[in-house]
């Protein structure tokens, strides 16, 4: 059964095409208000979500469908030692498409596998987010009209971001694009993307340290929160978690078109000063999340019934 594990298991023509679906979703809602009548998504969430799980909910529910599912591990039977595989096999007996949230990396993978009904990755450990890539995708695609020509700077926590991973993954298949890897030592982006994605596509990118130093190239700044969870020492991560804040200072650096990104939560990576300044793009981010959802639910509900 089809489901979307990794952003690079949709090809860029099935991705132009949900972003069309899901423009036209936001001009015409009502004609899609129906769609999923009868139909239920199981959010089965593993880990702490806010934007990721009731987008999913608030976007099965705009389709006419309904919802069941749980939101953190300890109300599963997960405490109790079920598999994932078998969790996968319980809810294909009671829902018609699963979107799930999991610390493991490679989780999701091992639920598609197991599961009789389509499959939604919704976070897998420091993996892949790509659900969070098709809103990023929709927001860069709104605000700048093309994929083609941008220079992305990537801001913050490049290891353990899957944020971060899965959008390389999906703007790498774009004709011009440059890359600008802004971490600390500590937090590079990790040599299997690197190696698999960037330097396999010849793709040109940069790394370097300093945000200052190269702001005013930029396109698009997608900034990153620095993941507490992943960290496995409390000492690394206080030291480096304001590694890097957006404020009003470092964005006048920036081009008057910039388009500033970041999937949220944030912590203290972009100052709140910076919301009003018309280049903040990052609460349109999580609206367009909704609807590249509804979009993708409508497809892979389809699929399945082929
Ligand atoms: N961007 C994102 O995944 O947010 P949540 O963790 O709140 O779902």
């Amino acid at each position: 059964m089809r489901g979307l594990i990794d952003i690079t298991d949709f090809s860029v023509e099935e991705i132009d095409s949900l972003i069309d679906v899901a423009n036209d979703i936001i001009d015409n809602p009502k004609k899609y208000s129906e769609k999923c009548k009868g139909k239920k998504l199981a959010t089965l969430f593993f880990e702490p979500s806010t934007r990721t799980r009731l987008s999913f909910e608030a976007a099965m529910y705009e389709l006419g469908g309904n919802v069941i599912g749980f939101s953190e591990a300890s109300s599963s039977s997960s405490t109790k030692g079920e598999s994932v595989a078998d969790t996968a096999k319980v809810i294909s007996c009671y829902a018609d498409i699963i979107a799930m949230r999991h610390p493991k990396e490679g989780s999701a993978y091992v639920a598609m596998k197991n599961a009789t009904i389509p499959v939604i990755n919704a976070g897998d450990g420091g993996h892949c987010h790509p659900t969070q890539t098709l809103a990023d995708l929709l927001t860069i695609y709104r605000e700048k009209g093309s994929f083609d020509n941008l220079t992305v700077g990537l801001c913050g926590d490049l290891k353990f971001g899957r944020t971060v991973h899965s959008l390389i993954g999906a703007l790498s298949r774009y004709s011009g694009i440059k890359f600008v890897l802004i971490s600390p030592e500590e937090l590079k982006l990790p040599s299997y993307v690197k190696n698999d994605v960037l330097k396999k596509n010849n793709l040109p990118y940069i790394q370097t340290t300093s945000l200052e130093d190269v702001i005013g190239e930029l396109d698009v700044l997608y900034m990153t929160r620095v993941q507490r969870e992943r960290f496995f020492n409390e000492e690394d991560y206080l030291r480096l978690k304001d590694s890097y804040i957006l404020d009003l200072k470092k964005l006048s650096l920036a081009k008057d078109n910039l388009s500033v990104m970041h999937p949220l939560p944030r912590v203290n990576e972009i100052s709140v000063a910076v919301d009003n300044d018309p280049r903040a793009c990052y609460f349109k981010q999580v609206l367009y999340g909704k609807y590249m959802r509804m979009a993708l639910i409508l497809k892979l509900l389809e699929e399945a019934e082929k």
